[in-house]
Order: structure tokens, then C-alpha cells, then sequence
């Protein structure tokens, strides 16, 4: 099927397999991000209830206060991330010891204690062999420490449950961390320079459900309606109701805190990477969370996953195949790491 985003005019072919019979959809357009409706209900399936029209229930000003204050919550980082990117900054700085780095991140236990397991898990393949942090750092070296601080550093607020996107604790942390570990593998591939940005953008891309969950939990009943009935995907029902969505929101916290502008262009653009103006991070980030599927489940496969663009795995240069290997290989990992952490909480 043909279709024309009305808002910029851009044109797009979806394969009619890919189209739910009998209901109206909505869907960010790709180039511009604003929602592309589509009614496809003049061929309703036997027994289908027919989707009603839902309004738009955005003011611009609600949104912007609404947003305001979301921030505001983390002006500052949350305590583990402090350290975390402290650390990070010791490790970029060839001068500073390892000896110098332990001490940064024993300063707070948790986070210690993580890294500890984190390192001992079978994906790091030291068997419980490593026993304190300067050890680690030793054993692992400067590259791999940073990539385990970083993990460790983000399982406490990516860990919690989010009841508002339905996700019991550790979801989010499973899939930010697959999605870490499938971009950096795909900027590996495609372009080596990219691996750290891909690693950390694809860690944080959804931190914004977090402070947004117990708005979706209380505006639950409108969002369910945008989509059940109405056809919209999640995100587009999000920006709907609040007049902006959690790719918005993580990029602007993100910027807050002063990540460098490449990841939080990507983190925007997750849902839609042609609207980054062909940059090759966003790209990145988009297959792999699109790619990871599972944390969108929403019952109905097709509305309730995340849109893969046309285009962007050749984008990529990937093929299905070979994508579907790199996130088995990525889930895998996770498993390990998490497994590690999760089963001893
Ligand atoms: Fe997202
Ligand atoms: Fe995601």
C-alpha cells in the first residue's frame, strides 16, 4: 500500500501483510515524526468491533509544564549514575591509575558489589575469580572495565519496575543492555568509530519511561484506547496524550547532563531515524531496539512492535539473517550478565 504523511508530504510503500485488517491505525512518519493515520476499515474482519475516532488531547502548554517538571525531577544525575560517569571520565584520562579508578567506584559499595558480579558472570568467563575491584580492573583493562562500570552503573534505576509500561524489574535493564550491546556490534560492523557512542545511546535510548511511568499509569485507560481502538502504536499514543513521548524526553535529559550530542540525537530519533537527517548512530540505535521487540508486547504483534523504517537496514547494510544472529548473540550476553546480577537480588 501507498501512503502520504499529510504534514510533509513524504511518500512510503508498507507491504499489506504488514497492515492489521479492519482498524484504524496511526504511526510516526518516518521523515517529519508527526502521526500518519490510516483507516483500514472498509475490509473489517467477521466480528470485528469497528475502531472509534480518538481525539487528540494535547495543549501545547500542559505539555511543555508537564515536561518542565519531569526534568526538573533529574536536574541532577541519580547518585550510582555520578559516580558512573566520574569513573568514566578517569578512565578516559591516561594518567589516572587504575588504582585511582578503583577507588572512584568503591566509593560507592552498591555499585562495587555489582561490578563485582557483573565481572565474575560466565560472559566475562572469570568464574568468580575476581574479588575486589582493583583486581577487576587489572584482569579486564581499561576498554573492558569501562563497558562493565557502565552496566554496572545503570542496574539500579533501569532495574525497577515500571507498572505504567507493564514491566516487572529487570525488563528494562534486559532490554536497554541488548540493545547496548546489539548497537555497539552493529557500529562495529558498519562503522568501527561509532562503537562507543552506539554502546552508551543504546543503554540510555529509553531512560525517559522512567520518570514518564507514572503518568502512562495514570492516563492507562486513554493510552489503551489510542491503541486498542484506535490503532495507534505506543509511541504515537504517548505523544498524543502528553504532547511529547519518552524518545523527546530521554533526549532532553540527556542533554541535561550534558552527553555529547551525537548519542542524544540518536536517543530522539530511536523510533524514527529519518528525521536525524541520515545520521548513521540514529540508524543504529533504531534497528537494534527495533529489532528487540519484546518489551513493546502489547498483545498484538503488529501494532505493539516498534516500526522498523523501510529502508533502514540497508540504511545499515544488514540483512535480516545476519541481524537476527547479531541480537541472539546480544540476548545471549545479556542473559549471562544479567543473570548474574538479577538471581542474586
Ligand atoms: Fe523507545
Ligand atoms: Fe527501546
Amino acid at each position: 500500500m501507498k501512503i502520504e504523511c499529510p504534514h510533509c508530504r513524504k511518500r512510503y510503500r508498507i507491504k499489506d501483510e504488514k497492515l492489521p485488517v479492519g482498524q484504524k491505525i496511526a504511526f510516526p512518519c518516518p521523515a517529519c515524526r508527526e502521526p500518519i493515520e490510516l483507516d483500514l476499515r472498509n475490509a473489517p474482519q467477521p466480528g470485528a468491533v469497528p475502531a472509534e475516532p480518538v481525539a487528540t488531547a494535547v495543549d501545547p502548554e500542559a505539555a511543555g509544564r508537564l515536561k518542565t517538571e519531569l526534568l526538573h525531577q533529574w536536574e541532577d544525575l541519580p547518585p550510582m549514575l555520578e559516580v558512573l560517569i566520574k569513573t568514566r571520565r578517569l578512565l578516559d584520562d591516561p594518567k589516572a591509575s587504575l588504582k585511582r579508578v578503583a577507588g572512584a567506584i568503591e566509593a560507592d559499595p552498591a555499585l562495587a558489589a555489582t561490578l563485582l558480579k557483573i565481572a565474575n558472570s560466565a560472559f566475562y568467563g572469570l568464574s568468580g575469580n575476581v574479588s575486589s575491584v582493583q583486581h577487576a580492573a587489572v584482569v579486564l583493562g581499561r576498554k573492558t572495565l569501562e563497558e562493565v562500570i557502565t552496566m554496572a552503573g545503570t542496574s539500579e534505576f533501569l532495574g525497577k519496575e515500571l507498572p505504567g509500561y507493564g514491566l516487572a524489574a529487570g525488563d528494562l535493564w534486559r532490554h536497554s543492555l541488548t540493545v547496548a550491546i546489539a548497537s555497539r556490534q552493529l557500529a562495529l560492523k558498519k562503522m568501527p568509530k561509532l562503537e562507543n557512542d552506539a554502546f552508551s545511546a543504546g543503554l540510555f535510548h529509553d531512560l525517559g519511561r522512567i520518570i514518564l511511568d507514572p503518568h502512562i499509569l495514570l492516563e492507562k485507560a486513554q493510552l489503551e484506547r489510542r491503541i486498542n481502538e484506535g490503532g495507534r502504536h505506543p509511541v504515537v499514543a504517548e505523544k498524543e496524550v502528553f504532547g511529547f513521548d519518552h524518545a523527546d524526553l530521554t533526549a532532553d535529559l540527556c542533554e541535561n547532563w550534558n552527553f555529547p550530542p551525537a548519542q542524544f540525537l540518536a536517543i530522539k530519533y530511536h523510533h524514527a531515524p529519518s528525521g536525524s537527517d541520515g545520521d548513521m548512530l540514529s540508524y543504529i540505535v533504531h534497528v537494534a531496539d527495533a529489532a528487540d521487540a519484546g518489551i513493546y508486547d502489547s498483545g498484538n504483534a503488529e501494532i505493539g512492535s516498534p516500526l522498523l523504517e523501510d529502508g533502514a537496514l540497508s540504511f545499515v547494510n544488514i540483512d535480516e539473517k545476519e541481524l537476527a544472529e547479531l541480537m541472539a548473540e546480544s540476548a545471549e550476553a545479556v542473559e549471562q550478565i544479567t543473570g548474574a546480577v538479577l538471581s542474586a537480588q
